[in-house]
């Protein structure tokens, strides 16, 4: 039995990761709340309903467990929609209810990384047009301001918003995001405006707290042509730029290049204090000029690769050494924001979790600055349009009672973070399958 450590870097983040209308429950003000009662929108018919009780207080257990589990760290969103119910008026009882979220994290020695827009907007934005409507970007700063001025004694680290690229498509090219839309005039509008808002929140932010680190969690996927003709080499191009590159790079030198149109956003360069990765796996790519709302292409996974339970995740690891490499083109540290997979019985996940653990520390050893990582997600919860179809938690959750199930996970990723490091004892208990790729 090979012996071993893999030591991550001092002070490293180890956390989960978590959304509002995901584990809140009881919000039916927001956006994803009307979208639920609309027929056909969501997997079976599900409904977020209690979630995982957040609202009701259950974040209390849920952050003991994740103190239990060695957690240092724990990133979490606030809901807009429950701040500022209707455009005239704050709840100061909301704001209440998250700084004493944030205050039991600090007493558990947890760093809070706030996220202040996860896919979901109060109903009242949604009328005016939402995020087609430019006003949203005045709206947006408004909010961060009396947000961060509520909660800035208890959290220096935030997201100003959850991965704008899978937003712009999954809410106006695919259509299974509220409002439904495929127009890619629409999503490249929306696109435009969020990154607007997001230089908005990053100035207002540092304006209250000017030693705040402030960046966005952009979902990275690796995407290859599927064949070597041109016609998906092409179609790999238009997916790398307009989903990968067009945020960020706009962040980067002031240019907004969606191909089809190009100009500048000069107040977004610079700001960005850190990159926030998501990732989870990696497609090939076809060229498919009539896909639906899939910018000229066809996604698929290749051939062999292994698959979550219900096909929505590839095993890639190696993407999450590309991830990192493509994140530091913009010279800033890295913290990955989010990673998991979908596993009710837990038989993927613990492999899942090495193998990307392990590609990220080799990836840190290659002098990549990666600051921390947080796992998707501490309890299973409600997962957008796929409703309660898919279990991404290290603790599952039984919807009707709000039991909370340990899965091996949970204990697998506790000695990760207790070590801070990946022992080949750990290995050889959690996931002996994947001594061969970690211990070999
Ligand atoms: C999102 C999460 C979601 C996860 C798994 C990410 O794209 O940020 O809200 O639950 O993927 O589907």
């Amino acid at each position: 039995m090979p012996k071993g450590i893999y030591y991550f870097t001092e002070g490293f983040l180890w956390g989960t990761a978590t959304a509002a209308h995901q584990v809140e429950g009881r919000n039916q003000n927001n956006t994803w709340y009307a979208w639920e009662q609309e027929e056909g929108r969501i997997l079976n018919g599900d409904k977020s309903g209690l979630a995982c009780d957040w609202w009701g207080g259950r974040w209390r257990e849920d952050f003991d467990r994740a103190y239990e589990a060695n957690q240092n760290a724990h990133r979490l969103s606030i809901a807009w929609s429950r701040i500022q119910p209707t455009p005239d008026r704050w709840d100061e009882g909301a704001l209440d209810r998250y700084r004493e979220m944030l205050k039991r994290l600090r007493e558990r020695n947890m760093a809070p990384m706030v996220t202040l827009h996860h896919f979901s907007e109060p109903l009242w934005v949604a009328e005016m047009g939402g995020w087609e409507n430019e006003a949203v970007v005045d709206l947006f700063a408004r909010f961060v301001k009396k947000s961060v001025e509520a909660l800035e004694p208890f959290c220096d680290l935030w997201i100003t918003i959850n991965e704008p690229n899978v937003y712009m498509y999954s809410a106006y090219l695919e259509g299974v995001f509220p409002p439904g839309k495929r127009s890619l005039k629409a999503a490249l509008r929306v696109m435009d405006h969020l990154i607007r808002a997001h230089a908005r929140a990053y100035h207002v932010i540092h304006e209250i707290q000017p030693e705040a680190r402030v960046g966005v969690a952009l979902h990275y996927r690796g995407f290859k042509p599927a064949t070597w003709l041109p016609v998906d080499r092409w179609t790999a191009g238009v997916y790398n730029t307009l989903f990968n590159d067009l945020f960020p790079r706009t962040l980067k030198d002031g240019v907004f290049n969606a191909i089809c149109k190009k100009h500048r956003i000069s107040d977004a360069v610079g700001t960005q204090d850190f990159v926030g990765l998501n990732y989870y796996s990696s497609d090939r790519v076809r060229f498919d000029l009539f896909a639906p709302g899939k910018i000229f292409g066809h996604r698929s996974y290749p051939d062999g690769a292994s698959l979550s339970e219900s096909g929505f995740i590839a095993n890639l690891p190696e993407g999450m050494i590309e991830c990192v490499k493509w994140g530091s083109q913009f010279g800033l540290p890295m913290i990955i924001t989010e990673n998991g997979v979908e596993d009710s019985e837990d038989t993927l996940r613990p492999q899942y979790l090495l193998e990307h653990l392990y590609a990220l520390w080799q990836i840190i050893n290659d002098n990549y600055l990666v600051k921390g990582y947080f796992h998707w997600s501490l309890v299973d919860n409600f997962e957008w349009e796929r409703g309660w179809t898919q279990r991404f938690g290290l603790w599952g959750l039984d919807v009707e009672t709000q039991a909370r199930i340990r899965r091996p996970s949970a204990d697998l990723y506790a000695e990760i973070c207790g070590l801070n490091g990946i022992s080949a004892e750990v290995v050889e208990t959690y996931a002996p399958d994947a001594l061969k790729v970690l211990f070999p």
